[in-house]
């Protein structure tokens, strides 16, 4: 099979759970979204750049965090039942060397002065698009070739229940550093899906910090307004 044949085979979703849907949206955007902040930062400007390394080390966190999400569920549920993990393995282990990598690569540009800071932030500009390249590439196997695995073997109900392991195992400042990413990456009734979910399920107080925190503030007024009507949240 050609690469590109690979790449256009995508099995259909047909009403199965859509476990690494959201998640994978969200970092997909983020890590778009932060290659173009990379690539059009003056590096010459000491502190508007240091405050953009320290968003890069956060989504570099959470990106790290998303492995051992993974790790800790997919790949322990696949070999549980012994099917293959070796490649996505082997993504995995990549993607730790990267993010040690990155934070070295980050500490030069802090680090340096001058034409060695522009080189610096030059290198870690070409070096994190690699990564996201990588990465894409690595979520596109999950998608279509893990997951049609999983909706073999599991039930939508036992991907439900990884994925609430994964949501319990996060501290509240993870979930909404998460949720942050997600909510804006997504499709209208995906939203509505998964806010719509926490707004019958969550204590009213703690849905109301959610929406304050990691909802209102990453949508456009009109995406708000739109999911508020659609949730029935009084606006
Ligand atoms: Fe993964």
């Amino acid at each position: 099979m050609t690469h590109i044949e690979n790449m256009t085979r995508v099995p259909a979703l047909a009403g199965r759970y859509d476990f690494y849907g959201a998640v994978h949206k969200g970092l997909r955007r983020a890590q778009c979204n932060m290659l173009a902040a990379v690539g059009t930062a003056d590096f010459a400007d000491a502190q508007q750049t240091d405050a953009l390394l320290d968003e890069f080390r956060r989504l570099l966190g959470l990106a790290a965090a998303h492995v051992v999400h993974e790790d800790a569920t997919v790949h322990i549920a696949l070999r549980s039942l012994s099917l293959p993990t070796d490649l996505i393995d082997e993504q995995h282990d990549d993607h730790r060397a990267a993010f040690l990598a990155f934070d070295a690569l980050a500490d030069r540009v802090e680090n340096a002065e001058g034409p060695a800071r522009l080189e610096a932030g030059r290198a870690l500009y070409l070096a994190f698009a690699a990564y996201v390249a990588d990465d894409f590439a690595h979520m596109h196997e999950e998608e279509t070739v893990v997951m049609p695995l999983l909706w073999q073997h599991f039930t939508d109900a036992e991907l439900l229940d990884m994925e609430m392991r994964i949501i319990g195992s996060m501290s509240p400042e993870e979930n909404m550093a998460f949720t942050r990413i997600m909510v804006p990456a997504m499709a209208p009734a995906e939203r509505r899906a998964m806010v719509g979910g926490m707004f019958r399920s969550m204590p009213r107080p703690v849905f109301d910090a959610v929406i304050g925190f990691a909802i209102r503030p990453v949508l456009a007024p009109a995406e708000f307004a739109a999911l508020s009507n659609d949730i029935g949240l009084a606006a």
